[in-house]
């Protein structure tokens, strides 16, 4: 049955990755209480871009922690109706530990969001067509934030959009084809929108656990009715999970590593032969051409190209069981079989929204990304691809091999296999090229649940 998504009340990240505006600063804050949110609120809130179609130069998302939606007023027992991956947060000990955020990863070394640094409440995206509008935009919430009390626990300012990672790979390539959205209209294989937005249903056909509310607690009737007919009201409804971390990439480290392993017995670079390797280890060329169509050189012409399967690689002879993307979304070649593991791959999708950060004078020192995703179930989603995909050791018949670009090869996992006729290529010793560097989730609220928790603070509801 066709999907009708609520465009309107539910926030433009949902829908795009703003590449028309390749200019964008996060803003991580923190706020006093007691709570003087609803001023911010009521001044944020005719700013938020919403999904709908959409020309402006300037777009801006709000969101908020668990914390967050406290300090605003959301009550104790509404909190307690999000999941525990939320309330706990992302630097929980436990979900550290299943994140494979330890060592040089561990959030008592990140630069924001661990512990022991400001709490985090919640973040402001500006996105921006020009960054001189941007920088105007950035002044104004900067003024309004110091106007409410509230300090920016820090400014994140991303590079100027462009096509690649800072390894120098296409990025941003495989998106799920979210069923309603205008790019699904034919699209072979649609995603249900509620493995992404709260409210509709999910790729099993169920609505996504929400947090709901009596009808008595919205006299003014700001939120919308429970989806299921509870009788309910749903603070969730056409909101979404948003991850963020600040993943550090070491980007010499990473070429000197290429470079090392594919010295000619001579002691001579061979460029080609590194390009080779990294390939072998994204699952696409740096053009972006996937190395299931493209096995023995870059191909440009592919270089947006989605549409392949594992089907006629199971082994990984032309892209390697363990390459970056294969893990992400193994499509058809877990070894469950290829209908299951379509199935399977689909519970697990993520919509992606990274940009990524250099140098600033005003950020962070490094290089990486400011990885961002959407889901509707932070478990699910994000959590299991990091943990039981990416930085598992002994994925789908591996034993010694976490993802080559982002394991963090803590305890094992510092190989990378070339799958090969007659014998497959092993490289031991791959040293960790991703640190992560900050983070936190957050709830990305409708435009109705905004309304909501901005009244919530000026004693309407008290
Ligand atoms: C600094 C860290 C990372 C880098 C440099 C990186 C780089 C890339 C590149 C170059 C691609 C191929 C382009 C594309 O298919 O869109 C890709 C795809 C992907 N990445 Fe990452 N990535 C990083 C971290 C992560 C993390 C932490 C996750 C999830 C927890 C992730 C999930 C994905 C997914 C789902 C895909 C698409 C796979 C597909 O559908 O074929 N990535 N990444």
């Amino acid at each position: 049955m066709a999907v009708r998504l609520d465009l309107p009340d539910i926030q433009g990240l949902f829908a795009r990755g703003y590449s028309k505006h390749p200019h964008a600063r996060f803003t991580v804050f923190t706020a006093p209480r007691p709570a003087s949110g609803g001023a911010l609120l009521d001044w944020l809130i005719p700013q938020v871009t919403a999904a709908a179609p959409f020309s402006g130069d300037v777009a801006l998302q709000v969101a908020f922690t668990a914390s967050g939606l406290r300090w605003l007023g959301l009550p104790d027992r509404v909190v307690a109706g999000f999941p525990a991956e939320f309330i706990q947060g992302m630097t929980n000990t436990n979900r550290s530990r299943f994140l494979g955020d330890v060592g040089e990863s561990d959030p008592c070394r990140w630069s924001w969001g661990g512990p022991g640094q400001p709490p985090v409440d919640g973040i402001v995206m500006l996105y921006a067509t020009d960054q001189g509008v941007l920088t105007g935009r950035q002044q104004e919430l900067r003024a309004r934030l110091a106007d409410n009390g509230i300090s920016a626990v820090t400014e994140l300012p991303a590079l100027e959009r462009r096509d690649s990672e800072p390894f120098g790979f296409h990025d941003g390539i495989s998106q799920p084809v979210i069923a309603g959205l205008p790019k699904a209209v034919g699209a072979r294989q649609a995603v249900a929108a509620g493995e992404f937005v709260l409210g509709y249903p999910n790729a099993r056909g169920q609505l996504p656990d929400s947090p709901l509310l009596p009808a008595s607690a919205d006299p003014l009737r700001l939120l919308l009715p429970d989806p299921a007919g509870s009788g309910a009201v749903d603070f969730g409804r056409n909101g979404s999970y948003l991850v963020v971390r600040q993943l550090e990439q070491d980007v010499d480290g990473f070429w000197r590593f290429l470079d090392a392993a594919t010295r000619r017995a001579d002691g001579s670079e061979d460029p080609t032969a590194r390009t080779a390797l990294a390939a072998k280890m994204v699952g696409r060329w740096p053009s972006g051409a996937p190395l299931v169509k493209a096995p023995g050189q870059d191909a440009p012409a592919l270089s947006d190209d989605n549409d392949f399967t594992y089907r006629d690689d199971l082994p990984g002879l032309a892209c390697p069981v363990g390459a970056h993307i294969r893990r992400a979304n193994p499509r058809d070649s877990l070894p469950s079989g290829s209908a299951t593991s379509l199935t399977t791959s689909g519970l697990h999708r993520l919509l992606r929204r990274a940009r990524s950060y250099g140098p600033a004078a005003d950020g962070p020192s490094g290089t990486g990304l400011y990885f961002m995703c959407l889901t509707a179930d932070l478990s699910r989603q994000f959590e299991f691809v990091q943990h039981t995909w990416l930085n598992n050791a002994t994925f789908n018949g591996l034993y010694d091999d976490a993802d080559p670009l982002t394991g963090n090869r803590c305890s094992a996992g510092a190989a990378f296999t070339v799958q090969a006729r007659p014998v497959r290529r092993r490289y031991p010793g791959l040293p960790r090229f991703v640190r992560a560097r900050g983070g936190a989730y957050f709830f990305l609220p409708g435009l109705s649940a905004l309304r909501y928790l901005a009244q919530l603070n000026k004693g309407a509801q008290k």
